[in-house]
């Protein structure tokens, strides 16, 4: 058996920097703040963390919009802070990813003040300018284009007007923006995740995006229409090849790419001989309906599209979708955290998802995220999925001693860490067992994957290798439920975290909501 890379049998924690742990009273999650949360990190036995952006920006999309890619924002700290982290992170065998966001700038970043000062700068080239808008639309609302009265031009910024979409096709924007993940790849980061990565490149003709027969009234307005020119356009695959190569000059790093296509175009981002992005995200699991039969359908046909030595990857939540628990209820929250931790490759989970936290609602006037301030009322602002961590049941959860900058929700007072850490069998201490138990069964990361197979409400599958095997049932409905089973086993762990060690054989009942690990004579 071929030895894994680190990132093939990693764990990945996204941590929304802003909502993690503030430790300067401004309200605001900052490095320091991570690093005093280091140790939890490590207890929970997750490998890396994955940072959403730290740099410089005027925070019109909180971080996505970046002002300088090789500064920290005062805001999270300082140079020095994040060079301790890393080390402090190191030091405690946890990997680094940071977030890299390579289609647009800030509209406050010297390049674009250079680019949009004259028509005739050297830097007019590294932005998109067009004498005429096409139909193209803004993912965020509205058109893709603002007309700059200074030189009379329009440029081009597929989400907010202060996120101006970077020229791809200029080979002097490559050169700049490789040797910004050189910079930080130099400092030691183990790799990146890279921010709509399907997106990067555009129609080099600007030819007009066709309707959407399928559009829905509700449907965020950018979907009105198809974007068949304004996104994965087959040259993309070359930057990321390019990208890539980029990455492999430091060794084992890992690239990681935001994509959301569908599943066969999604594994082209694994590229020509695996040249690609190591992991092209797949949020197949985020999209889909919480039933046994559309979940089995997403792993059986994600497992079946995989080009043969591509890695596969997981993910149940991230900072611009609906937390998981909310999705699917507290109870069926512990089942998907088992399906998430038993299946193949490399799983990312979002910070408080191990404590089945849920979105916080938030009321309209203490509303940050633009996209909901643009679309208002449709459900869009991702501000509930990226409210402060609560680290125990205290006004401001431990998170700040100052005004938390979007608040913590009732819940929080029963839903925190220092409250799960005294019951034997929260949800976290559930994701605890689950990430060993994963790391004691290489089978679960790197074995066969069979026997997807969903009857009535239980999903089941078979994870064998290393001379194990192991038999993973997951009732998904809220009524007790008998699984049939071919000869016996002993149960390594039970969602309700008390039934292990005992033997099954013959039909195993299950609760409603409950799953099983069971390892097979
Ligand atoms: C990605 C990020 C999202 C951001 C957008 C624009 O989708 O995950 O948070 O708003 O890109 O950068």
């Amino acid at each position: 058996m071929q030895e894994l890379s680190w990132w093939q049998h990693a764990v990945i924690y996204e941590i929304y920097p802003r909502s993690f742990q503030d430790s300067d009273g401004d309200g605001v999650g900052d490095l320091n703040g991570i690093l005093r949360r280091l140790d939890y990190l490590a207890l929970l036995g997750v490998d890396a963390i994955w940072v959403s952006p730290i740099y410089p920006s005027p925070m019109a999309d909180f971080g996505y919009d970046v002002a300088d890619y090789c500064g920290i924002h005062p805001l999270f700290g300082s140079m020095e802070d994040f060079d301790r982290l890393l080390k402090e992170a190191h030091g405690r065998g946890l990997k680094v990813i940071l977030d890299f966001v390579p289609n647009h700038t800030s509209d406050q970043h010297p390049w674009f003040l250079e680019s949009r000062s004259s028509r005739n700068h050297p830097k007019r080239d590294w932005y998109i300018w067009r004498n005429e808008p096409n139909n193209w639309l803004s993912n965020f609302g509205g058109p893709a284009w603002e007309y700059d009265e200074a030189t009379g031009q329009y440029y081009l910024h597929s989400f907010l007007k202060q996120q101006p979409d970077l020229n791809w096709r200029n080979p002097a924007v490559k050169a700049a923006m490789f040797d910004v993940l050189r910079f930080w790849l130099r400092k030691g980061v183990d790799g990146f995740r890279v921010d709509v990565m399907w997106m990067m490149i555009k129609d080099d003709q600007f030819r007009d995006n066709p309707p959407n027969p399928g559009y829905r009234m509700g449907q965020p307005s950018f979907m009105r229409l198809l974007p068949v020119y304004s996104s994965d356009r087959p040259e993309i695959h070359d930057l990321v090849a390019e990208m890539r190569a980029v990455v492999d000059e430091f060794g084992e790093r890992v690239l990681i790419g935001e994509i959301y296509l569908p599943v066969p175009k999604l594994m082209a981002y694994y590229g020509v001989d695996l040249r690609g992005a190591n992991l092209p995200f797949n949020f197949h699991l985020l999209q889909c309906a919480w039933s046994a039969q559309e979940v089995g359908k997403v792993i059986a046909d994600y497992q079946a599209a995989l080009p043969a030595g591509a890695w596969p990857n997981w993910v149940l939540g991230n900072h611009d979708n609906a937390r998981i628990a909310t999705r699917i209820g507290a109870r069926q929250a512990r089942v998907a955290a088992m399906l998430l931790l038993t299946l193949p490759g490399t799983i990312t989970m979002y910070y408080g998802e191990e404590l089945g936290m849920c979105n916080v609602p938030i009321p309209p006037d203490q509303v940050k995220d633009t996209f909901e301030k643009i679309e208002p009322g449709l459900g869009l602002g991702r501000d509930p999925e990226r409210t402060p961590m609560p680290w125990d049941g205290s006004p401001t959860g431990g998170f700040t001693t100052g005004w938390p900058w979007l608040p913590l929700g009732d819940e929080h007072e029963i839903v925190n860490v220092a409250q799960m850490e005294r019951e034997d069998n929260s949800i976290m201490q559930l994701y605890r067992n689950l990430i060993q138990t994963r790391q004691t069964y290489r089978t679960l990361v790197s074995g066969k994957l069979a026997g997807v197979h969903a009857e009535n409400h239980v999903l089941r599958y078979e994870r064998s290798g290393h001379g194990q095997r192991l038999l993973v049932v997951l009732n998904m409905a809220p009524e007790p439920a008998q699984v049939a089973i071919s000869g016996s086993g002993t149960v390594l762990i039970s969602t309700q975290l008390d039934r292990e060690g005992s033997e099954v054989r013959g039909p195993i009942d299950l609760r409603a909501a409950e799953g099983l690990v069971v390892r097979m004579e």
